[in-house]
């Protein structure tokens, strides 16, 4: 039961910032008004104060990341609000130091984060290694290159040339729903997954486990996680409920332009066997998304998000791939995603458009019970 139980937490983790399901937080799971401060949410607060209650636990997953340790590193299980471990003290402190160093060397911009020193570890290093071996190889492919000035194609050139090679803005119109079969590959593991999207901005996904389906959903507002063996369901927060509505656009393609209030193109990358323009889309008060187009054919074949936090941005990237006509629209079978705490692949081998979909499929259910105060 318990192997079982982890094997749900380890999916859990990679499909959505899945740590309440972890670690057992459960305090979090009522209604988000996305106005109540930390303090307010919370109850003990000290350093983070004014920092939105919806930011605490990506803020957390941005510490855990940071130092490569988990939850119980600082934190008893299953009262967050204890001051019991050493390690939290430290923290509370190392938050203040991070403010302080930015607030007097970088006009308060947020350059230095915990991972600037730490790297994922909990203890950083700070002495230079020796060399092992000989010299590293240098991968070259991996690094952005600057364009220069005058010389690429603009931003609005990209997404034309994006919307064509994908079909063209009257066929991505067309499109109203989409029913996707395939493989879900997380951890050496590979389960039967199905994607059902629908207008507007309608997603749910069941993955096929030995002991029921897990479910990561998007009614258009709200985001959700249901997972087999634990009752009810866990609420998507902050950038993770902004990444689920832009993965459930269907016409995402034709709304890019829309959705930024600046595009810049600057730089140039190599990913795998494609070289590609990076367009940077920047969004009114939400972290900029960044798009890279395959410079010959045009397609998308990544995307990388950020979620905002009281310490730091947590990247989310997206690799595109494989891409096949589904009702006169070219999308990726493929794509892998990617976060500081895991990643998945999906391989689709059918992908049927314009489908009737039951709106039944995208009702939210009721949220989890809370948890008696001193249960665990
Ligand atoms: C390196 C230490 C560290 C790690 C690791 C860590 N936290 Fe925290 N956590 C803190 C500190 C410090 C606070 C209090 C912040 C303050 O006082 O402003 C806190 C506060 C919290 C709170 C608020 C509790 C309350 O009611 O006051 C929750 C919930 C929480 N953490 C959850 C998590 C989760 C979930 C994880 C794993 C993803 C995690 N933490 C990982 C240090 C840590
Ligand atoms: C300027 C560099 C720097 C930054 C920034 C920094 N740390 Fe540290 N941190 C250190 C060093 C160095 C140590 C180790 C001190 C030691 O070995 O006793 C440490 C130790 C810690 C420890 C104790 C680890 C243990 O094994 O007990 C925690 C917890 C910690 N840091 C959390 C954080 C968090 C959370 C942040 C971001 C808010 C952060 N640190 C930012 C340099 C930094």
């Amino acid at each position: 039961m318990k192997a079982k139980l982890a094997a749900v937490a380890g999916l859990a983790a990679v499909l959505v910032a899945g740590v309440m399901v972890v670690c057992g937080v459960h305090a979090q799971s009522a209604p988000q008004t996305g106005e109540k401060k930390a303090e307010e949410q919370f109850k003990n607060i000290q350093v983070l104060k004014g920092v939105p209650a919806d930011q605490i636990i990506p803020t957390m997953q941005f510490i855990t990341a940071s130092l490569g340790v988990e939850c119980d590193f600082c934190h008893v299980q299953g009262a967050f609000e204890k001051d019991d471990k050493k390690p939290k003290q430290t923290a509370r402190k190392m938050m203040e130091m991070m403010f302080a160093v930015n607030a007097d060397n970088f006009d308060r911009h947020r350059e230095v984060t915990c991972y600037t020193c730490h790297r994922g570890n909990s203890k950083p290093v700070g002495m230079p290694p020796v060399m092992e071996e000989s010299a590293p190889p240098m991968n070259e492919s991996a690094k952005p290159e600057a364009i220069k000035e005058g010389t690429g194609p603009s931003p609005d050139q990209l997404l034309e040339k994006y919307v064509k090679a994908v079909g063209g803005a009257a066929a991505v119109d067309k499109i109203t729903s989409r029913v996707m079969k395939g493989e879900i590959n997380f951890a050496g593991k590979s389960l039967p997954i199905d994607i059902y999207a629908k207008n507007p901005d309608q997603r749910v996904s069941f993955t096929h486990m030995p002991e029921g389906d897990s479910v990561t959903a998007f009614n258009g507002h709200e985001g959700w996680l249901g997972m087999p063996g634990r009752p009810g369901i866990r609420e998507m927060h902050g950038g993770d409920i902004d990444g689920a509505s832009i993965d459930a656009d269907l016409q995402l393609p034709i709304h890019l332009k829309k959705m930024f209030t600046e595009m810049s193109v600057k730089e140039t990358e190599k990913i795998d066997d494609h070289q590609t323009y990076v367009l940077i889309g920047q969004r009114e008060g939400r972290p900029p998304i960044d798009l890279y187009f395959d410079q010959q054919s045009g397609l998308l074949v990544r995307m990388v998000r950020f979620g905002e936090t009281a310490l730091g941005q947590l990247p989310t990237q997206i690799d595109y791939a494989d891409y096949r006509d589904s009702g006169g629209v070219k999308i990726p079978f493929r794509w892998t995603l990617a976060r500081p705490g895991g990643r998945f692949t999906i391989q689709i081998s059918q992908a049927d458009a314009n489908v009737p979909v039951d709106d039944a499929k995208f009702a939210k259910p009721a949220p989890a019970p809370d948890r008696p105060p001193k249960g665990n």
